[in-house]
């Protein structure tokens, strides 16, 4: 393969993540299959060129986009819509539609946007649309999705797969003396869609002690706190979406979390689905 632009990111978390969406989406179609009059749109809001490589030494793989694309069996999905904000990512995830996905290049788009505006896009049109359902895979770096993005989707037929940057986003955000500067807190305010009081009161406890100089306060970040994060987010999901799928934990070599890659839907087939694919190896 000689990709124009090949995405660089790895680990084995990625083939698990990839791994994950791709059967849930063929055991998707397959219920989707028995029901005609449904229209299935496939969403992919951070797709990246359609390539991805470890490194320059190892050959590139298909990402996810491409290998939603190969699915056929039980059938394609009716439309895919691929959000990319890197120009050159767009342009090569178009250019391999054309060549290696001729028949379905009419039904594929690819947009070089923004994931939010996009994301509030497809709610307006499954407003308008009622026949179709989307399955949707958010796959952002960091702390990209803003909440209101979330919120939109309220009571549409969307399963969401997205992954949620704990350990690598909010954590690294919540200092442990909780003297937070204001671009990180109103960054969390948007992440969460909770007030830094809401968001403070999780992660910290605060106990004040009489001194002989006076009052001290003394400020105590909680233990486990990148589960915490990921328990929020999920509660968060749960005020949506009716449920919100158990989480895959990906950890790096030293064992530390970094994301939770979990799955929303109003749908408790879809629900029990997500879950079986979320084998109990992955789980914490
Ligand atoms: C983790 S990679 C995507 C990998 C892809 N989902 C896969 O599995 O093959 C993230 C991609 O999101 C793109 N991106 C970054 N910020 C974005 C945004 N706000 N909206 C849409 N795409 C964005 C980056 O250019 C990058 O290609």
């Amino acid at each position: 393969m000689k990709p124009n632009t090949i995405n660089q990111f790895g680990g084995n978390w990625t083939e698990a993540k990839m791994e994950i969406v791709v059967n849930y989406a063929k055991a998707y179609l397959t219920i989707m299959n028995k029901q005609s009059w449904v229209k299935t749109l496939y969403f992919d809001g951070f797709a990246g060129s359609g390539l991805i490589g470890a490194n320059e030494d190892v050959e590139a793989i298909k990402g996810t986009a491409l290998r939603v694309l190969d699915i056929d069996d039980p059938k394609p999905f009716d439309m895919y819509y691929f959000v990319e904000k890197d120009k050159k990512n767009k342009d090569s995830l178009e250019t391999r539609i054309n060549i290696d996905y001729p028949h379905k290049k009419d039904k594929a788009h690819v947009v070089q946007e923004d994931c939010n505006v996009k994301l509030n896009d497809m709610a307006n049109f499954l407003k308008k649309n009622r026949a179709f359902r989307a399955l949707a895979f958010i796959d952002p770096y960091g702390m990209t999705v803003n909440w209101k993005s979330i919120e939109n989707l309220k009571e549409l037929g969307i399963d969401l797969w997205i992954l949620v940057p704990t350990g690598l986003g909010v954590n690294r955000l919540l200092k442990n003396d909780r003297k937070i500067p204001e671009a990180w807190l109103l960054k969390l305010e948007s992440f969460l869609g909770l007030s830094r009081d809401e968001i403070l009161s999780r992660f910290y406890s605060q106990k004040t002690i009489n001194t002989l100089f006076g009052d001290e306060t003394l400020v105590n970040k909680e233990v486990e706190i990148i589960q915490r994060i990921g328990n929020l987010y999920t509660e968060r999901l749960k005020t949506i979406f009716g449920f919100v799928s158990e989480s895959f934990v990906m950890r790096n070599s030293t064992n530390s979390i970094m994301y939770h890659f979990m799955m929303a839907t109003n749908n408790k087939t879809a629900l029990k689905l997500a879950n079986d694919i979320i084998k109990p190896k992955y789980r914490l």
